[in-house]
């Protein structure tokens, strides 16, 4: 009795630990202090864009030293690894953002946060152009300011090789609002099948889903759709739902390029077990509004028929990107993106612009992993140069004042230790990729070289807890957890704004 009873209250005790914990966490999420306001004698670093690596530099970056101004035309962070989630609706949208005031308004002096397009870069009288293209606009809407440092992350745009239909009516799947229009897309596609009178043929393409690229977006994406038919639209379009078909079009001999033979040989088997139909070595040539033209193994065209076409066939630079290359000839030749050296600045101009993330041209892969360490390696540059700063101006100040040699060489000792910024190393920390039916693959890097390819409960629960822990905030955590019980409970919503 008294084992249970002791046990009983280290239960309550603990309890009302986490719980105390949890609402002084949430407390402090929702006051913000008060900060220190932006200083002229201080220099300015222009942030641009509010992804994985502008992020990062903004939760580490010490902005006592410095005034930070942040320019995106998203006012928030998108955590993109659970996007796929959003398509079908196991997660929503909100649950997976996070506003950029929520970050910048925790920092030590105040940032300033535009929510505009960067629609020019003058790299040679650092300046930028930008411009508000909201609905909603006040009589300044274009503006232009200088900077002393730029920090370039606009990430990219998607690869559409010129293919006019694809922008015109294919789904991509990189912003929030793509995976919004999907998941209404999907569900049009359904309730028009299901309209009295649909002829078999039809209904047959309006139940087509064609995912145009095997990396691993397009495979999240497939995997995520087949899922959301399994666990709710069979339930509730019975007369339909098992006629939905989803077919992955992938131009390369094989999906997922970036992982090993064993984790592509069990996606592809676990694909299969989900009836999804992958097409290797077929290229997309065209699209239009019913069908897609594809250029099969043996070299000849065949139209496939689709309801909703969903386009992940990778990305390209921005036309942001493209003009700051062409601003700097001499130095910017890669057609993939932003060349940099390996502290990240930015060839040719080295002393005051540093590029991150996918928009530039690195041997390391366009990943928020990638990204978000850049960011951070970035932030801890800063705050060394913040140092250094701080210890020039002693320097300067002691010699005035008349100090004595040895403390004078002991100020310029600390410059030198502070004037050694070391490159930046990128740590690959693995790959994981969700691909149905509570299944993932992971390739870890843990002793040597050991990949995982495993299903059920437990790799499903650790591809989610690795990305809960990834996501920044408690209230971020807290939304996507609340939102996997939801479905849990209910199944996922079917209905459509
Ligand atoms: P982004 O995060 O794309 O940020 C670019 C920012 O620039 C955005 O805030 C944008 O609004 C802003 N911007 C755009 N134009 C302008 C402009 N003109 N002026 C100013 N700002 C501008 N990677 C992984 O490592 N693991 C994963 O599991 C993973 N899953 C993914 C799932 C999906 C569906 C997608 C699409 C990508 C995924 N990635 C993943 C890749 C990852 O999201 C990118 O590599 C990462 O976002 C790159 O970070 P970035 O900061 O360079 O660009
Ligand atoms: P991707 O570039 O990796 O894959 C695009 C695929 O589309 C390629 O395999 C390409 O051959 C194919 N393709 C291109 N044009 C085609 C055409 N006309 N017809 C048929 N197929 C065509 O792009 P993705 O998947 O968007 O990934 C981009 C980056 O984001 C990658 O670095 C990836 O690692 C990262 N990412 C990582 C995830 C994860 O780790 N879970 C999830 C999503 C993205």
């Amino acid at each position: 009795g008294g084992f249970f009873r002791g046990l009983k209250r280290t239960f309550y005790v603990l309890a009302i630990g986490s719980l105390g914990t949890y609402a002084y966490f949430v407390y402090q999420g929702r006051h913000p202090p008060d900060q220190l306001p932006q200083d002229p004698t201080k220099k300015t670093i222009v942030v641009l864009g509010s992804g994985w690596g502008a992020t990062s530099l903004l939760k580490n970056i010490d902005t006592e030293e410095y005034n930070v101004v942040v320019i995106s035309p998203h006012n928030y962070f998108l955590f993109t690894p659970l996007l796929p989630s959003v398509t079908v609706g196991t997660l929503d949208g909100r649950s997976i953002v996070q506003p950029t005031r929520h970050t910048t308004r925790f920092k030590t002096r105040e940032v300033k946060v535009y929510e505009a397009d960067c629609e020019y870069v003058d790299p040679i009288n650092k300046t930028v152009t930008f411009e508000d293209r909201s609905e909603v606009k006040g009589s300044v809407s274009k503006v232009t300011i200088p900077y002393d440092y730029l920090v370039y992350s606009v990430g990219t745009e998607n690869q559409t090789f010129g293919i006019e239909g694809v922008k015109k009516h294919a789904c991509f799947l990189k912003e929030l609002s793509d995976a919004e229009k999907i998941r209404a897309r999907l569900i049009d596609c359904v309730e028009s099948a299901a309209i009295k009178g649909q002829s078999e043929e039809e209904i047959d393409r309006l139940l087509h889903m064609v995912v145009v690229g095997g990396g691993p977006t397009g495979i999240e994406y497939a995997a995520e759709l087949r899922d959301f038919v399994e666990s709710d639209l069979i339930r509730w379009y019975p007369e339909v739902a098992n006629k939905l078909r989803v077919t992955l079009v992938e131009a390369l001999p094989n999906i997922l390029p970036m992982f090993s033979q064993t984790l592509i040989k069990y996606t592809e088997s676990t694909f299969k077990e989900n009836s999804i139909d992958i097409l290797t070595k077929h290229m997309v040539k065209d699209v239009d509004e019913r069908d897609v033209l594809v250029k099969t193994p043996s070299g000849e065209e065949k139209k496939i028929p689709y309801g909703l076409l969903v386009w992940a066939a990778g990305n390209t630079a921005r036309p942001l990107t493209r003009q700051l290359m062409a601003a700097l000839p001499e130095h910017q030749k890669n057609r993939r993106g932003l060349e940099v050296d390996d502290h990240m600045r930015l060839k040719g101009a080295e002393d005051s612009v540093f590029a991150l993330g996918d928009a530039t041209a690195t041997h390391f892969a366009p990943t928020a992993q990638a990204a978000s360490q850049q960011g951070a390696y970035l932030a801890r540059v800063f705050n060394q140069l913040a140092r250094l700063q701080v210890l020039e101006d002693k320097l300067a100040a002691s010699k005035k004042a008349g100090a004595d040699a040895s403390e004078l060489s002991g100020i310029e000792r600390q410059i030198e230790k502070a004037a050694k910024i070391r490159p930046f190393k990128y740590s690959h920390q693995g790959s994981l990729a969700y691909i149905g039916s509570e299944k993932a693959i992971a390739d870890i890097p843990l002793l040597g070289n050991n990949q995982i390819a495993s299903g059920g409960v437990v790799t499903f629960m650790f591809w989610r807890s690795a990305y809960v822990s990834m996501l920044f905030s408690l209230r971020n955590r807290s939304l996507v957890a609340a939102d996997w019980f939801k479905v849990f409970l209910f199944g996922r919503d079917v209905s459509r704004e």
